[in-house]
């Protein structure tokens, strides 16, 4: 397995450019399911989890073709079995998007159930319970969920949210989009994917309003034309690049991404002593050589603080002046970075849900091990500011998230390097 391998201690300076958002990209690629003719999707980002979903249309006999400037044309018209199998969900749970799309456009589907993973349970009862209220036969067998649409196909339906879900709320959005009648989904999901996705599906001809809020409305329609779409800029990326920025006392500009996605994120690092200005589709950081200053986290749905710049903000704390209360209220095991960063020599204390983070001058170089996509960030983190060398293992966690994240640091002046396994 490749190893990165990083010397710490350069403050980071430079431009960088944010690839489109992972998890925008993989709801709007399911959502091409439900087309009846080919569709294009421009801004991927060359991330292992968009191979692993155009890998999973292969295996049910979609030929993805991808155009030179890395744009992917789907014709789902050619799909030949509806079975998501369990060597790939296993890989990637997000191939659990694809019930939806399936269920409406073909009338029945079957998806492995995805396993729990490193951050938590991950259950997905709410998109079996969501497609069962419009009507959908399911069951779970033999580590199966296998669903047929009922007679004259799904229909619209009233469905809560008992717990707010990105990818539920997107899973029952695309299964209403072919429905017949309206749907309401309430408590739904308030993220800038969920919008993306609601975008692209009015692009097909699609009738969803009120995406962005708790409440959003679908009327089904006959069927969903071809389309072109570009994904939208990656929140969570931009987000990173900017904490590693901020924990070297350095100057970042990020482009090709939005500042209005990421407002609770930009605040917090305002509040660590950033100086922010933005554009319309840029962000730059600088912190003057300072040392930033500790600040206090807690987790929630979108627009409150995202989980997924959990693990990047403790990294920042561990190095930063004074003591900062991190709180994870959306999965129940997402602090596994801590016990690699002991290992660097942070001050961090792990109390249920909440890590108390005491910032100490200097970080040590080790051997640390990644277990999760943004827990691998936050270790690239802490090694950019560690002293001596860190060697990160088992970066293919990165790999499924962070796109040419060593030639991105590059650019930023970071002493990184990839070493094959
Ligand atoms: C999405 O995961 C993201 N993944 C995650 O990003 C992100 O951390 C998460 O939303 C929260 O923002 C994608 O969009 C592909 P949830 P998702 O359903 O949809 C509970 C990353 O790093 N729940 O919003 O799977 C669940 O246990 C990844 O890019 C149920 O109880 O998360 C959790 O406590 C990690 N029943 C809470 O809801 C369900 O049926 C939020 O989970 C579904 C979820």
């Amino acid at each position: 397995m490749d190893k990165l391998i990083i010397t710490g201690g350069v403050r980071l300076d430079g431009e960088i450019r944010i690839s489109g958002a992972k998890n925008s990209a993989l709801p709007i690629l399911a959502a091409t399911l439900l087309a009846d003719g080919p569709v294009t999707v421009a801004n991927l980002p060359h991330l292992h989890d968009i191979t692993t979903m155009i890998e999973l249309f292969g295996r049910m006999g979609i030929e993805p073709v991808i155009d030179e400037k890395l744009a992917v044309e789907i014709d789902p018209r050619t799909i030949k079995t509806l079975v998501a199998p369990y060597e790939l969900v296993k890989t990637m749970r997000a191939s659990i998007l694809v019930l939806g799309p399936m269920v409406a456009r073909f009338g029945e589907a079957e998806v492995a159930l995805p396993g729990g993973c490193a951050i938590g349970s991950r259950p997905v009862d709410l998109h079996i319970r969501g497609l069962e209220a419009m009507g959908a036969m399911i069951e779970v067998e033999g580590g199966y969920i296998k669903a047929k649409a009922p007679e004259g196909g799904l229909r619209g339906a009233h469905f809560f949210f008992d717990t707010v879900s990105v990818t539920g709320t997107e899973n029952i959005m695309m299964a209403a989009a072919l429905a017949k009648g309206r749907s309401v989904l309430q408590n739904a999901a308030r993220e800038p994917e969920v919008v993306d996705l609601a975008n692209f599906i009015n692009a097909m001809g699609g009738k969803v309003q009120g995406a962005g809020t708790d409440t959003i409305t679908i009327d089904g329609v006959e069927r969903l034309h071809s389309a072109t779409y570009k994904v939208m800029p990656d929140r969570i990326e931009t987000g990173t690049y900017l904490v590693a920025a901020a924990a070297t006392g350095g100057r970042v500009k990020v482009k090709d991404t939005d500042p209005t996605i990421l407002e609770a994120v930009l605040e917090k690092l305002k509040e660590a002593g950033a100086e922010i200005t933005t554009g319309e589709d840029w962000i730059e950081l600088n912190m003057h050589g300072k040392r930033p200053k500790a600040v206090n986290i807690r987790t929630a749905p979108y627009p409150a603080f995202p989980t997924d710049m959990q693990a990047q903000f403790i990294s920042l704390n561990a190095i930063a002046e004074g003591t900062g209360a991190v709180i994870e209220t959306i999965f129940e095991n997402r602090f596994m970075h801590v016990y690699e960063m002991h290992r660097m020599g942070a001050h961090i204390q792990v109390e249920g849900n909440t890590a108390i983070v005491t910032g100490t001058l200097k970080l040590k170089g080790a051997p640390v091990m990644a277990t999760d996509l943004r827990a691998s960030a936050s270790l690239v983190i802490s090694a950019l500011v560690a002293e001596g060398d860190t060697l990160i293992d088992r970066i293919y966690h990165i790999d499924r998230g962070y796109e040419c994240i060593e030639e991105k640091l590059q650019m930023l002046g970071a002493r990184i390097r990839r070493v094959p396994g």
